[in-house]
């Protein structure tokens, strides 16, 4: 089950990504927003990060002008690894060695071509787990508050 939630300035995305996620075999769940008025993108972020990190869904996919703000507040969820990407090598390198769990993208940033692109690339990766997991674990570490000198 893959987690898809945007602001106002992210909806021109979802359309696209729903239908790449359709086209994958890929179950989704949409958080919202799903109309053009103007929204916090925090909220709609929060929303599908929780559902991410409590296992509901194992990915999640966020839309908003840039992909930036949606993917910080995201990334303030315990458990949540959320890259903002415009381009595929980095979709895919976030899986590979960072096990992003959430990709954001910005749909005044990239079109719907590309956000394609990226976000195959982004469920199509595996993580790679040894050197990776233990920095990966480390970024845990951080999180809980740690010391991980
Ligand atoms: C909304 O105008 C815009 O600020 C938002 O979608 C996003 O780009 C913030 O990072």
């Amino acid at each position: 089950m893959i987690a898809i939630a945007n602001d106002h300035a992210g909806l021109p995305l979802k359309a696209e990504i729903i239908a790449l996620l359709n086209e994958m075999g890929l179950e989704y769940k949409n958080f919202g927003t799903d109309t053009p008025d103007s929204c916090h993108y925090p909220v709609f972020a929060a929303r599908a990060a929780h559902a991410v990190a409590s296992g509901e869904c194992e990915f999640g996919i966020l839309l908003c002008g840039t992909g930036l703000g949606i993917g910080m507040a995201a990334n303030k969820v315990h458990g949540i690894r959320c890259a903002t990407c415009s381009e595929p090598i980095s979709a895919a390198l976030s899986r590979r060695h960072n096990n992003a769990n959430m990709l954001s993208m910005g749909a005044r940033v990239i079109g719907p071509e590309v956000a394609k692109e990226v976000a195959r690339a982004f469920l199509t990766t595996a993580f790679e787990g040894g050197r990776h997991q233990i920095r990966v674990d480390m970024i845990s570490a951080l999180e809980r508050g740690e010391d991980i000198e």
